[in-house]
């Protein structure tokens, strides 16, 4: 049989991961912060929880110290706020969003990569935010290009212990994390329907795993476009909001 970790697994995208892992007959060790949250969220499967916050390292080093090695870790807790006001910038909030999203990824590698086994795989959940410079995303956006480049280069430098790395980069996914948002959500798709791309991009091994196949294309062309270009479109696109 086997194993999993999954990190955020209480809610959206996580919980759906844990879900259908199990259901497809692999042991699967939940990670969240709140014990009653988590059990609540997984009710209908076997699961074993593993309790942390990602920004305290040594709560990650005791909650899986005892654990039994796993064939994927699947490191997809974040948080997404947004920086409403560019002028008078938010520099807690900007530091909330990478401490969460990225140096709390970060703190999860040194209890964990040595729990993948050999010949198994790391996966770690980012954005397409990270194609272009989008809107009110300063501190979210950051986060995930820094999360791109984190994973990018683990993927050369883990190659020689046997480990292989996946980078996956969702558009839009209806979960309490979006649920918040006030404006449009082009292409947005369900938890399960995000949980099965995934899942299959992970069964196939691949590095990069985009999704919707429809968003990321326009993503990838808008982003050959020239920056004065851009700007200029991003603004009208700010002006055409509800
Ligand atoms: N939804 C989207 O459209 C979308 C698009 C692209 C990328 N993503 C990424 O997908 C991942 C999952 O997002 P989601 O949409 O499923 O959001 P969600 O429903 O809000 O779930 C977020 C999960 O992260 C956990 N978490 C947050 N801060 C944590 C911390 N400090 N320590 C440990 N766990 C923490 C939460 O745990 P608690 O229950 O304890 O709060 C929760 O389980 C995130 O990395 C997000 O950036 C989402």
């Amino acid at each position: 049989m086997k194993r999993i970790l999954i990190t955020g697994a209480s809610s959206g995208i996580g919980q759906q991961l844990a879900l259908d892992y199990a259901a497809d007959g692999w042991q699967v060790v939940a990670a969240g912060r709140d014990a009653d949250k988590l059990a609540h969220a997984l009710a209908s499967i076997n699961f074993e929880p593993c309790i942390f916050d990602m920004q305290e390292p040594a709560a990650i080093h005791k909650a899986v110290a005892e654990l039994a090695p796993f064939d994927l870790v699947l490191l997809n807790a974040g948080n997404c706020e947004y920086i409403d006001d560019a002028l008078h910038f938010d520099a807690e909030l900007f530091a909330r969003v990478i401490n969460v999203n990225l140096v709390g990824t970060a703190n999860c590698l040194p209890a964990l990569l040595p729990r993948i086994k050999r010949g198994g795989r790391l996966a770690v959940v980012s954005s397409s935010v990270s194609f272009l410079p989008l809107p009110r995303s300063q501190a979210y956006g950051a986060s995930k290009a820094g999360l791109d480049y984190l994973v990018r280069t683990l993927a050369i430098d883990l190659v020689p212990h046997q480990i292989a790395v996946s980078l996956i980069r969702p558009g839009f996914v209806d979960t309490p994390l979006t649920q918040k948002n006030d404006f449009a959500m082009p292409g947005q798709v369900t938890a399960l329907k995000a949980s099965a791309a995934i899942r299959q991009g992970l069964a196939k091994g691949k590095s990069e795993i985009c999704f919707p196949f429809g968003l990321i294309s326009t993503l990838r062309l808008l982003s050959w476009l020239p920056q004065g270009l851009w700007r200029r479109l991003a603004q009208r696109l700010v002006r055409s909001q509800p």
